[in-house]
């Protein structure tokens, strides 16, 4: 018989991808839902859902407007951190929660790629109601697997990529912020890695019980958002100059952290993943937008 998978925000970027690229699952029956037909707000709205015995929760929902957050708080907690609660109460007995957290939680720089054991220290609403999240499920002893990820995009919902496409074809030059190093992560690499853990999950010769905790997930490689978007106008041939600009001086309303490159060396050995090059997997989302 086939493992049942339940996926949240099915409309995202990231369920998007995990709903795409499941289709030709034969080990798997996954139910998507959207925010209508799961609505993370809503104690009463989890519960009726996981009356199903679903084997597999993936929680790719999120409340996600990082700058809005800090003027909507009780929201942001309610869909990114009591939800977590409310799916780790009701979810059945046997069933794994996939949830996906954020480098916000981080906010710090060791001088190296932050490991999962570092220090949480976040500073934004959202960032802080992630951590919360986080904390929910593994305090509710529910078998689960964390994965902070970060720079999340897609050839398809609101993203950096697609923000710089539209504005470089409109613009001669933008000012972009420089200070802040990460990696951009690929919502089709995402949701490969997640379908490839829960198959590893389920087969035979796989420990399955040490696999469960927190794990870091981006693409290879580091930048920051200004080279980033260099590259994009490069590999699109979009005429438009980069000015390098500081976080300060680009005053958004909730703070971002400077470093944010993660190692993903846990991830790599436990499931013998192997990522791609933040490069190669902007290459393949600009050929699905026709860009490159
Ligand atoms: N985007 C990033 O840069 C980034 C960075 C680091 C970590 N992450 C994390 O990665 C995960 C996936 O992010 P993503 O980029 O795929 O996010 P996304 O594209 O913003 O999608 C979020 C999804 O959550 C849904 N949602 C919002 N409120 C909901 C509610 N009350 N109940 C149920 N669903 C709700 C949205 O539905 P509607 O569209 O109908 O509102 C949407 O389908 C999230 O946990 C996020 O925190 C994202």
């Amino acid at each position: 018989m086939k493992k049942s998978v339940l996926v949240s925000g099915s409309s995202g970027q990231v369920g998007t991808c995990l709903l795409e690229l499941s289709e030709s699952s034969t080990q798997f029956e996954f139910d998507y839902m959207t925010r209508q037909e799961l609505d993370l707000s809503s104690q009463e709205s989890i519960k009726s859902v996981l009356h199903k015995p679903y084997d597999y929760i993936i929680n790719a929902g999120a409340y996600t407007r990082v700058d809005q957050a800090e003027q909507e708080e009780e929201l942001c907690m309610a869909i990114n951190a009591e939800a977590l609660k409310h799916l780790a109460q009701y979810a059945p007995a046997n069933s794994c929660i996939i949830h996906f957290s954020t480098d916000y939680v981080y906010n710090i720089d060791p001088g190296r790629p932050i490991l999962e054991t570092d220090d949480t220290k976040p500073r934004s609403v959202y960032g802080k109601s992630k951590l919360k999240g986080e904390e929910y499920l593994r305090t509710s002893k529910k078998e689960h697997i964390i994965i902070r990820t970060s720079w999340v995009y897609a050839a398809h919902g609101h993203n950096f990529v697609k923000s710089m496409l539209r504005l470089g074809k409109e613009r001669e030059e933008l000012g972009i912020v420089s200070d802040q190093l990460g990696t951009p992560s690929y919502a089709p690499d995402i949701a490969y890695a997640v379908l490839d853990i829960i198959g590893k999950l389920e087969s035979n010769n796989f420990d399955r019980q040490s696999s469960f905790g927190t794990y870091n997930f981006s693409n290879e490689g580091q930048t920051n958002w200004a080279d980033f978007a260099r590259s994009i106008f490069l590999k699109s041939d979009i005429d438009c100059r980069v000015n390098n600009i500081s976080t300060e001086g680009f005053n958004a309303p909730a703070p971002r952290p400077l470093w944010s490159v993660m190692s993903k060396d846990k991830i790599k050995s436990q499931f013998d993943l192997k990522i791609p090059h933040w490069k190669d997997a902007l290459d393949r989302c600009l050929k699905i937008l026709g860009e490159s």
